[in-house]
């Protein structure tokens, strides 16, 4: 799938963001290695601390569906803001080596490689138990 494809799908999930606290709208689209895509949008709350970021609503959308494997994710904001780092951590589960396309609002965009973004992260392979 071409890059621009992917961000276009993360700028349509964008629309539904439920960001009435921080007006901050993110939309993402996650890539899997058998060629799906699942995306997501922030939801906040009230209790503004059980806000989830668009990041992990399609990550977590994409693993529920039985797919543990990511490729690529395309992120869209207003500014071409980056994952946070709770985002980055869940997305290296599922795609250590994988594309995170950042793209603000009219499509421009950088591409980074999540290593590149969460330098030796922590993974199971640490897990003193696997
Ligand atoms: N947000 C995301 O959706 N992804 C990120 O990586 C950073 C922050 C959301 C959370 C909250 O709804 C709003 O942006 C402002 O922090």
């Amino acid at each position: 799938m071409e890059d621009k494809e992917l961000i276009a799908l993360a700028a349509e999930a964008r629309r539904k963001a439920y960001a009435p606290y921080s007006q901050y709208a993110v939309g993402a689209a996650v890539l899997t290695a058998s060629g799906k895509v699942y995306t997501g949008c922030n939801v906040e709350n009230a209790s503004y601390g059980l806000s989830i970021c668009a990041e992990r609503t399609a990550a977590f959308g994409a693993v529920c569906d039985g797919e543990r494997e990511f490729t690529a994710i395309a992120v869209v904001t207003e500014n071409a803001g980056t994952p946070c780092g709770a985002c980055r951590q869940v997305l290296a589960e599922f795609g250590p080596e994988m594309r995170v396309l950042v793209a603000d609002a009219s499509g421009d965009y950088r591409v980074y490689s999540l290593p590149e973004l969460l330098l030796d992260f922590f993974g199971p392979s640490q897990l003193l138990t696997r």
